[in-house]
């Protein structure tokens, strides 16, 4: 079933491959290093991917006197875990935020760190309930006055080649509008140099679209409103049975993730405030949950560009999709 989710070839290895100034958007990497501010370029580079870097924010996007706050999204296992347990290293110095739907499930995974030594706060987010979405603003904005990563997460897929209206209405309502909810109610309270980080997936590719729709996903100006109206005439189609004729593949994972990647360079085209960064990814084929046992990455391998994105530096890319240890170009790689 989840042969659309296979990314031939993806193995660990490939991730030496990252091309040195591409990936890396900041032309003098050394100053953002803290405590290796001798470290060149492509050491730096190396320490990142070998999971234990110190990569620092330059001042100017630091908040002087608060912690810089991090929220991962469907944290309490699989690739979510693994992304708080890398921003959770002391070097980092973030405060990160835990949060699950199941709040049982959630304080288990923070004291499983724990007991590794990494200290992290929990909070319940369930992505698909408005109240719940409310509840983490709120208490966020009490604690911290404000938040620095966000990092979309939280995702599902049926298993099998599960097809009707019920599967499409859940995966695109969570994938797609829990995430896009989860970014609106929590935008307000973005500080400069923000991060958003959203998990999608290269099984989100648009070839499978219709020339038509293709064309109106890839539109310069869509706006989220028309977006969201695409995701719900996919949903309608299906209901309907003329999904096909409307030039929708059969694979409701699919559409949802191609939702989020858009979703992603719409709000980074649209975001005025500064220095505000906005990227899709795909973690590559992970073993977790969702896929299976022979999947060839580690939820820890998986974490690494999601990572990545989230400790951008200044100036770095936004609107961008990444995925094998470079930036693709949405319109011709997937
Ligand atoms: N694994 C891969 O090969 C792969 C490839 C491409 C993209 N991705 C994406 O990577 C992300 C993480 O997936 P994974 O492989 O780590 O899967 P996973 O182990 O199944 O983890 C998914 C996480 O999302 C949570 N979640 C599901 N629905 C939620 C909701 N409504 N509100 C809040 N949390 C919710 C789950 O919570 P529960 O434990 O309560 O269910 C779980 O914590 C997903 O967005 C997925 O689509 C994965």
């Amino acid at each position: 079933m989840f042969a659309f989710l296979a990314f031939g070839g993806l193995t660990a290895s490939r991730w030496s491959a990252f091309p040195l100034g591409g990936f890396y958007p900041f032309a003098s990497l050394s100053k953002y290093c803290v405590g290796k501010t001798l470290v060149n370029f492509r050491k730096c580079h190396f320490s990142l991917f070998a999971g234990h870097s110190v990569i620092g924010f330059p001042m100017s996007t630091m908040n002087a006197g608060s912690p810089r706050v991090a929220v991962v999204t469907g944290a309490n296992k699989g690739i979510g875990y693994a992304i708080v347990k890398q921003l959770a290293n002391p070097n980092l110095g973030l405060t990160v935020v835990l949060t699950s739907r199941d709040e049982e499930r959630g304080k288990q995974a923070v004291a499983a760190l724990a007991a590794e030594g990494l200290d992290v706060l929990y909070h319940q987010l369930d992505i698909t309930k408005e109240s719940s979405i409310d509840t983490l603003a709120d208490w966020l904005k009490d604690r911290f006055q404000g938040l620095d990563i966000l990092v979309n997460n939280a995702g599902m897929a049926y298993r099998g080649d599960a097809f009707s209206y019920e599967v499409a209405r859940d995966t695109v309502g969570c994938n797609y509008f829990g995430t896009l909810h989860v970014i609106e109610k929590l935008s307000p309270l973005l500080r400069e140099g923000a991060r958003i980080v959203n998990v999608s997936s290269r099984a989100g590719k648009f070839s499978r679209l219709s020339p038509k729709l293709r064309e109106a996903m890839f539109r310069r100006d869509l706006t989220i409103p028309e977006l969201s109206a695409l995701m719900n005439d996919f949903i309608q189609s299906v209901k309907e049975g003329n999904w096909e004729q409307k030039g929708w593949p059969k694979q409701t994972y699919a559409v949802s993730k191609m939702g989020v990647t858009i979703m992603t360079r719409i709000l980074a085209r649209e975001e005025k405030r500064p220095n505000i960064l906005y990227n899709a990814c795909c973690p590559g084929y992970v073993r977790t949950d969702m896929t299976n046992p022979s999947a060839p990455l580690s939820p820890e391998q998986g974490a690494k560009t999601p990572v990545y994105l989230a400790l951008l530096p200044e100036g770095g890319a936004s609107g961008g999709f990444f995925a094998d240890g470079r930036q693709w170009n949405i319109m011709e790689d997937l």
